[in-house]
């Protein structure tokens, strides 16, 4: 069989129009917090909170604006060095940006919202240093797949804001806005992963075809 090359792939439309979607609703939203946090009025804050939130924010941005890059079969059969550099740069980001988010979830200020950043966050290590591992084994199946589990951690950031400008649509039987906090803050880790594991495992289960009684028994 020959190997695959990046003009013989078939197109996954698909997979270009969801990795569209997130890169520029990322872009948009990164343009006004990053504004905010370099703007923002700093007083009371302690000053190892304050570096944390700056190391993390500029180790977390580029994790957004990558992985369209990374997921590239094209790109990864044409410039594999590139990949694996690039690779590497990403989970070594994510593991900073994610190990400072632990710490901040822990001294959150919104208190009902410590709970679910601590777990997810992480998680996002985690799935980190799974991907890394997997590729120092040469599990590449395994390793794309923790990437992807990274990355939707990752763009928990971009869907807390979604759900903040459509939430009286979401929760309209929900009037408190700290609860409606909360539950935005559970959801926007859960229901992506969920989505991926769903697209991973539970679809593939249902469409694996059941052997038939006759071949059973042989
Ligand atoms: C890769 C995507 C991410 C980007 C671009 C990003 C960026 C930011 C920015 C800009 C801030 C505000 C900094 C400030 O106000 O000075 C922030 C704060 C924070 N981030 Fe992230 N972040 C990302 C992912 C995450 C994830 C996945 C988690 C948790 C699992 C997380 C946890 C936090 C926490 C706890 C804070 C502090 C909130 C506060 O005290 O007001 N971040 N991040």
């Amino acid at each position: 069989m020959s190997a695959a090359s990046p003009t013989t792939l078939p197109p996954r439309p698909f997979k270009v129009l969801l990795l569209l979607i997130l890169v520029s609703l990322s872009t948009w939203f990164l343009w006004g917090e990053l504004d905010y946090a370099l703007t923002r009025d700093r007083t009371g804050e302690p000053v190892f909170r304050t570096w944390a939130l700056i190391v993390h924010l500029t180790f977390a941005t580029p994790l957004l604006l990558l992985p369209p890059l990374q997921f590239s079969r094209r790109f990864r059969l044409r410039w594999p060095l590139w990949h694996r550099r690039l690779g590497r740069a990403y989970l070594v980001a994510s593991l900073i940006a994610g190990s400072l988010a632990i710490y901040l979830g822990l001294t959150f200020d919104l208190v009902g919202r410590r709970v679910p950043v601590v777990l997810f966050a992480t998680l996002w290590v985690a799935f980190s240093a799974a991907a890394w591992w997997c590729a120092r084994h040469r599990a590449f199946a395994a390793h794309e797949r923790f990437v992807v589990r990274s990355y939707t951690i990752a763009v928990a950031f971009v869907i807390v804001r979604v759900m903040g400008q459509a939430e009286d649509v979401m929760f309209p039987f929900m009037p408190d806005p700290q609860l409606r906090g909360v539950t935005r803050e559970w959801l926007c880790f859960v229901l992506p992963l969920l989505a991926v594991e769903a697209w991973y495992t539970w679809w593939p289960a249902l469409r694996t075809p059941r052997p038939r009684a006759a071949d059973a028994r042989l």
